[in-house]
């Protein structure tokens, strides 16, 4: 086990490189399912996440290979070619999933392609109770045969799947995605209502319609897909992380500092950049990507998380911390997940002034944090709460770096490139 130490205190300068987005990398490893032929994905993070999802994708019989090379072990690299051509097993197995709640995102893909699926339920996780009804709906109206049986969900469709209509009561990102890569191959016409209107589901949209899907509407409230018999091979360049870019934003401006996001996408991250703003701080767009930094001051603000366009849920613990060393109170509403405020006690080791009522969290702030061992929850958390370190006098202690490490890409080294005293030390 590992841990990060940060001596706080730095204002950050200089220009981060984002990397390629996990959460759009995630599906458009699993969208490889649905055709025979490879597909190149370029501007992979180096990310535990993406590792996990390789090892199951290796498992169902999909070769993972550097593009370009001719085969071989090492399949860690920016581009990256996955074939899968035979798909040898159709089940997803506790061992994997418990490690990643994304990879039910195999399930649309297995059953369109092979007729068959059985995937591990994902369980609970930190940020609430989290089910997959909606996943398993949407590949019910498109025929598949769902049973649910120790522990496991089974999806068959011998005979393919069939278009039809989805309607989600309320928008669910993974669902849409489910639905949207089950539907390029059901037979005839699948219109998905209330989808997901997030930005990692255009790039999906825009992969699998360079693999021969057809698909309007995708980024909008109605997705409109005609099934094809087969999808076939494919390049595709990941899109930039918009909550990695988003979180630097963040520590420019609680650092009182001035950061280039390196090919970060103002259009992607608006409400984040508006929330930055109503801050204090100062957002430019460049060629480049986008710059944030301070002005000198933390203003207080109010934010309630959304679906896209509305304010993400993945920033909501950042802006906590931003909020921890504003001047005067912020209030802060998580309206996506149930428990997603498991960082609060620990931004409160640090001195931070927070009281959570139901949903709402209200944080007056204070003039300093100060630096202590902290232990991060879930991915975004340990975000917040390395933010706070780096504005906390004296030493703070990050534990349980592998949640950081799930969705950070090279976050020390980022971090001391713009100026932060950081190093990654074993626990
Ligand atoms: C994705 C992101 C995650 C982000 C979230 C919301 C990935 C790998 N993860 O997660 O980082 O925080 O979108 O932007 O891309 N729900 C149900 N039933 C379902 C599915 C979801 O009740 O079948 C609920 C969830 O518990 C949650 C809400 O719907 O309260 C939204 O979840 P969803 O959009 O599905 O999140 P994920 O796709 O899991």
């Amino acid at each position: 086990m590992e841990k990060l130490l940060i001596q706080g205190g730095k204002a950050l300068h200089g220009t981060v490189p984002i990397s390629g987005a996990k959460n759009s990398a995630l599906k458009l490893m699993c969208a490889s399912l649905l055709s025979p032929e490879p597909l190149t994905l370029n501007n992979l993070p180096r990310l535990a996440d993406i590792t996990t999802l390789i090892d199951l994708l290796n498992h169902m019989g999909v070769t993972v290979t550097i593009a370009g090379s001719k085969g071989g072990t090492k399949v860690t690299g920016r581009s990256l070619t996955f074939d899968a051509g035979t798909i040898s097993d159709t089940v997803a197995p506790y061992d994997i999933v418990r490690k990643m709640r994304a990879s039910i995102l195999v399930l649309g893909p297995l059953v369109a392609r092979a007729g068959e699926a059985i995937v591990s339920l994902p369980g609970g996780c930190a940020i609430g109770n989290r089910p997959i009804d909606l996943h398993l709906k949407a590949l019910a109206a498109l025929g598949a045969d769902i049973d649910i049986e120790q522990g496991y969900v089974r999806a068959s469709a011998p005979q393919g799947l069939t278009g039809g209509k989805i309607r989600f009561p309320f928008v669910s990102v993974g669902a849409t995605e489910n639905a949207l890569m089950a539907a390029t191959l059901a037979k005839g016409t699948t219109v998905i209502e209330n989808a997901a209107r997030e930005p990692e589901i255009a790039d999906l949209a825009a992969c699998l319609t360079a693999m021969g899907a057809k698909i309007e509407g995708a980024g909008h409230e109605t997705i409109t897909v005609e099934g094809v018999d087969q999808l076939h091979g494919a390049t595709h360049t990941v899109m930039p992380d918009r909550v990695e870019a988003g979180s630097y934003g963040v520590a420019a401006l609680m650092t009182r500092g001035n950061l280039l996001l390196e090919g970060a996408r103002a259009e992607d991250m608006q409400a984040t950049l508006d929330a930055l703003t109503e801050a204090g701080g100062i957002v430019e767009i460049e060629e480049d990507g986008v710059r944030v930094k301070s002005n000198g001051h933390i203003k207080g603000f109010n934010l309630v998380t959304q679906p896209f366009p509305g304010f993400a849920t993945d920033m909501q613990a950042q802006f906590m911390a931003l909020a921890c060393v504003a001047e005067g109170a912020s209030v802060i509403t998580e309206a996506i997940f149930e428990n997603r405020f498991m960082h609060v006690p620990e931004l409160c080791r640090l001195g931070a002034d927070i009281t959570v009522t139901g949903s709402s969290a209200t944080i007056r702030g204070v003039s300093a944090l100060k630096g202590a061992p902290v232990m991060a929850t879930d991915l975004r958390a340990s975000m917040g709460l390395a933010l706070a370190g780096l504005v906390a006098t004296g030493e703070t202690s990050v534990n349980r770096l592998y949640h950081l490490d799930r969705g950070y890409e090279r976050l020390e080294e980022k971090l001391r490139q713009v100026g932060a005293v950081v190093d990654r030390v074993p626990a």
